[in-house]
């Protein structure tokens, strides 16, 4: 079988996946942290691997940036291959003071400059939100690692390059971070969990993202390539636990 984008049979993909922006993390995730991986997926190199953590079956797979990416490999494990726990771990830029490099950030809920909810037809703003119960989990080994974090909005954009300081006004807002992908992500799975025509699957699929924050718009620091890898690391042991008990 064969989506578009994801060449995978079912049951080659985990009911639980790990989703980094880039490929390659995917493959280095992979590689790292589960036992017996096995890719499933290259096209367009957007690798995506299964393997175990624990005991259990948990894979990794690349979205690429951007809602329009993100939207896109998210329908399709969903939809396609019975996914119902996606965990972004991805990168953000601190909006605030009181965010640190290096921090992990959870997004309990996202805010978006995006229209990626105009599908839905509703009259007024949709509030994206994390599912409780993964971010319950991931506050909970956070905590018992003793890994500095934030929870709270965050600010998901479709635009990098932006001429004015927007991110100011989202940050006068309460969110924490700006990135680029978890609007999408929560509303996906929000749509498939309670919509109850064909684009609900009788379920609850669950969202979480988790981030490091790489760098301060703030501030305008940015992180050296070890203190990233470091921080990372941190992160993914939040995450892995995570999907070791789901
Ligand atoms: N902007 C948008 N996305 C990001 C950033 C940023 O500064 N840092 C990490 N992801």
């Amino acid at each position: 079988m064969s989506t578009p984008h994801i060449a995978a049979n079912p049951g080659d993909i985990a009911q639980t996946v790990l989703l980094p922006g880039d490929p390659l993390r995917a493959k280095v995730v992979a590689e790292t942290f589960l036992e017996n991986p096995v890719c499933f997926n290259t096209i367009r190199n957007m690798f995506g691997y299964t393997g175990t953590y624990n005991g259990k079956k948990v894979s990794v797979m690349g979205t690429g940036m951007g809602m329009a990416s993100i939207g896109i490999y998210t329908h399709e494990l969903i939809h396609f291959y019975d996914v119902r726990n996606l965990i972004r771990i991805g990168s953000c830029g601190a909006i605030t003071p009181e965010v640190k490099i290096g921090d992990i950030i959870m997004a309990q809920g996202a805010s978006t400059d995006s229209n990626y909810a105009y599908q839905y037809e509703l009259q007024g703003s949709f509030a994206a939100i994390a599912s409780f119960d993964l971010l319950r989990r991931a506050v909970l080994s956070a905590e018992a690692h003793g890994f500095p974090f934030d929870v709270g909005n965050v600010f998901s954009t479709d635009i990098f390059y932006k001429e004015k300081p927007l991110w100011k006004d989202w940050a006068q807002m309460g969110c924490l971070g700006v990135e680029m992908e978890t609007f999408a992500l929560y509303c996906n799975a929000a749509r498939a969990s309670y919509a109850s025509g064909n684009g609900g699957v009788g379920h609850e699929v669950k969202a979480l993202g988790i981030f490091t924050v790489s760098d301060s718009l703030v501030t305008g620091e940015a992180t050296s390539a070890e203190e990233r890898q470091n921080n990372f690391i941190n992160m993914m042991e939040v995450a892995l636990d995570v999907a070791a008990q789901l």
